[in-house]
């Protein structure tokens, strides 16, 4: 290999009291990540630093987003068997190993991301050192890509922490600002931007005793306390995910419960453990589930458009929430409401979201300063952005649009939240049609990532990227789709709902329904779910999509509404809430069928997507995965609904659909799109 095309992530600085400052800054990459090729370049660099021995060594980033965002994912999709994997894994594992066995101190300088492999490399060096912001995050979440740490973090965490905690972080997959890692003893010290290389290099030139945890932390991995820790621990994992689907964290459990005394076998148990989970369904599927995310973060980003002023009309759930999450990531927002009596506790909500969110005083005030009621619409005109989010009918919003549009800049944009409304039914009246786009936010707005950009046949492509940019400096993940009724997430939710509605209708407890979808991945079975929509809403929405669809409505879903219960929000829906927590019973009891409970559910869910892919509601299969698994948790491990398909075959699948006609009626008739969508695949 070319020793000049190599050697570039690196750059070495020596300075006045012989340390040596190692500066990573990976060659044509936005953030530093660690692939075999930067880790073969960093091995060279050790080799040669520690025979030189100079005072000290400081390894920091370039990069101004952070030190490094973890291992290079996209290499572990080219991993074709478990000797490739394990030979990976031990490359990072003697790396790191040479750099901990440094007859000198090393300190790893942190700023922004310090994640995965990022941390792992930090774990091997004997101090670290962090910005005090909050943009400094130190995590492990290699859980969520279905692994757990491989570069000898789960050996090194848990004596520098404690058992307990340094489980919880890796078993988590969350990760932690610099003031908490430092309460934690993840870091030494945790100081402001100017003071940070002074920092490192006071570090070195004192050469304190390495820290070490409390004795409580140490107690925690201690051998005869692990076996009881590992038993909650797996029972608190068990509650959340199952073995079968989420194998990672299990073993991970099981490597710190055996071999916690003994380093050297411990780092060998989780290469193994890695190489096996690397190539298993799970971590492949939930490195898709990476990639898809990859995908929808990189659309809009040919737009270099940033609006400065945003207007919101209508401060109801959604508005008001909207406007918020706008201000919270920077932007003017002016909140406008008919009903000058809805601002108000709008921007109170937004007040609470503020302080959970970003807890500093200061950085709380300016976000409430950006956050302007406006009753009177005096934004309209100086907005870059309009979001409409009044009541879902079409001849208010219509009405709306005539009003406002004169008042309007000349190039800004009117995104619309409508739920079920086509963009051709609303658009009409503007007298440019092509800036009008759906930017359908779901609810609660805070939480859900996803949002559909909704092209109607007039919005103009520069519109459209307008609106998947704008998303994207929201911190949300867009995904365009084509204005159907219902559009993409909710059309295919729908025919999964009301399959449960129906089988609870027949006498299966809410509880065992909710059982099945939630034993198959879903993150919430359809009865829960239904609840914490509102029941008024899911029928409102139901009615609107079975005028395109013929999906019937059972009857009970309308006889809870008249009766009021309306789910979570009225105390009683298909569950009864108690302190807003359902009350299951007789999920156990019974002698149900769940495979054919779980079949009649995913099988209409599965024959709605492919009929979106058949009209192209979504552009392909991967967008339409990343919506139902990013908007509603559809099975991370799985992949995706289509994905699924592909895994057990999509001629096994309409087999399926139509042995359930012939037993259950029309409903699961198999849509066209199973023949013409999959003619290559069978
Ligand atoms: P909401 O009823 O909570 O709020 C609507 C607000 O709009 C009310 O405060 C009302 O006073 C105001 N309003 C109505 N007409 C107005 C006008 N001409 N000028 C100014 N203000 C006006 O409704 P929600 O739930 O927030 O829904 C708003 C939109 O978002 C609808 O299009 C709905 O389909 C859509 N949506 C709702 C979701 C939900 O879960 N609630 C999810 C996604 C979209």
């Amino acid at each position: 290999m070319n020793i000049a095309t190599e050697q570039h992530h690196f750059r070495l600085e020596t300075d006045h009291d012989d340390i040596v400052w190692l500066h990573m800054d990976k060659a044509d990459a936005g953030a530093n990540v660690l692939g075999s090729e930067v880790l073969r370049e960093l091995d060279r660099h050790l080799e040669a630093i520690a025979s030189r021995a100079p005072r000290g060594l400081v390894i920091l980033s370039d990069k101004a987003n952070g030190f490094i965002a973890g291992a290079d994912i996209h290499e572990f999709t080219r991993i074709r068997n478990e000797a490739e994997a394990l030979e990976l894994v031990r490359l990072g594992q003697s790396v790191f190993n040479r750099l901990a066995a440094l007859g000198f101190p090393s300190v790893a300088l942190i700023h922004g991301f310090c994640l995965g492999g990022g941390l792992e490399l930090a774990l091997a060096c004997r101090y670290r050192v962090a910005l005090d912001s909050p943009g400094t995050r130190l995590g492990l979440p290699e859980v969520r890509l279905g692994i757990h740490p491989g570069f000898g973090g789960s050996v090194r965490l848990p004596p520098l922490v404690g058992g307990l905690k340094a489980m919880d972080m890796m078993l988590s997959g969350r990760s932690v600002d610099a003031r908490r890692a430092r309460r934690i003893g993840l870091v030494d010290q945790v100081v402001p931007q100017r003071y940070l290389r002074d920092a490192a290099r006071q570090r070195v030139l004192d050469a304190p005793p390495p820290a070490r945890p409390g004795w409580r932390d140490r107690l925690s991995n201690h051998a005869l306390v692990r076996p009881l820790l590992a038993r909650v621990l797996r029972r608190k994992i068990a509650a959340k995910a199952s073995k079968l689907h989420y194998p990672a964290p299990y073993a991970l459990i099981d490597i710190w419960q055996q071999y916690a005394d003994e380093p050297a076998q411990m780092l060998q148990a989780e290469a193994d453990s890695i190489a096996s989970l690397v190539k298993g369904v799970t971590a492949r599927n939930l490195i898709r589930v990476f990639m898809l995310q990859e995908q929808l973060k990189a659309l809009g980003r040919d737009t270099p458009w940033k609006p400065r002023a945003v207007h919101v009309i209508g401060a109801g759930t959604m508005g008001g929430d909207i406007a918020a999450w706008c201000a919270l990531r920077g932007f003017r927002v002016s909140l406008q409401d008919q009903s000058p009596g809805r601002i108000a506790p709008a921007i109170k909500r937004a007040h609470e979201l503020f302080k959970r969110r970003l807890k500093d005083p200061i950085a709380i005030q300016a976000a409430l300063d950006r956050l302007l009621p406006d009753h009177q619409g005096l934004g309209v005109g100086r907005a870059d952005i309009v979001i409409e989010a009044i009541f879902e009918d079409a001849e208010v919003k219509r009405a709306l649009y005539r009003d406002i549009e004169p008042r309007m800049q000349d190039d800004a944009v009117i995104a619309t939240n409508t739920s079920s409304i086509p963009l051709e039914e609303l658009g009409g009246v503007l007298a440019r049609p092509g800036r009008l786009v759906g930017l359908h936010f779901f609810n609660p707005v805070p939480v859900m990532r996803l949002v559909e950009i909704v092209n109607g046949t007039s919005t103009t492509a520069e519109v459209s990227g307008k609106a998947m940019a704008f998303t994207r400096q929201l911190d949300r993940l867009p995904l365009p789709v084509s204005s159907t009724p219902g559009f993409l997430v909710n059309r295919i939710l729908m025919p999964y709902l009301l399959e449960a509605v129906k089988l609870e209708s027949e006498g299966v407890p809410a509880a065992v329904i909710d059982r099945a979808a939630t034993a198959f991945g879903m993150p919430m079975g359809p009865m829960e779910l239904a609840d914490t929509t509102g029941l008024d809403i899911c029928l409102h929405v139901a009615q609107i999509l079975s005028g395109h669809f013929h999906n019937e409505i059972p009857e009970r879903l309308q006889q809870l509404v008249t009766a009021g219960r309306l789910g979570r929000k009225s105390g009683r829906g298909f569950y009864r809430y108690d302190k807003g927590k359902a009350v299951k019973s007789g999920s156990k009891g019974g002698n149900w069928n769940l495979q054919e409970i779980t079949d009649r559910l995913v099988l209409r869910l599965l024959n709605e997507a492919v009929a979106c892919l058949r009209e192209r509601v979504v552009e392909n299969s991967d967008l339409l995965d990343a919506g139902m698994i990013f908007a509603t948790g559809f099975a991370p491990f799985r992949g995706g609904p289509m994905h699924y398909v592909d895994a057990i075959g999509a001629a096994v699948m309409r087999g399926q659909l139509q042995q359930l006609e012939q037993l259950r009626g029309k409903r699961f008739t198999p849509d066209t799109g199973w023949e013409t969508v999959f003619k290559h695949s069978g």
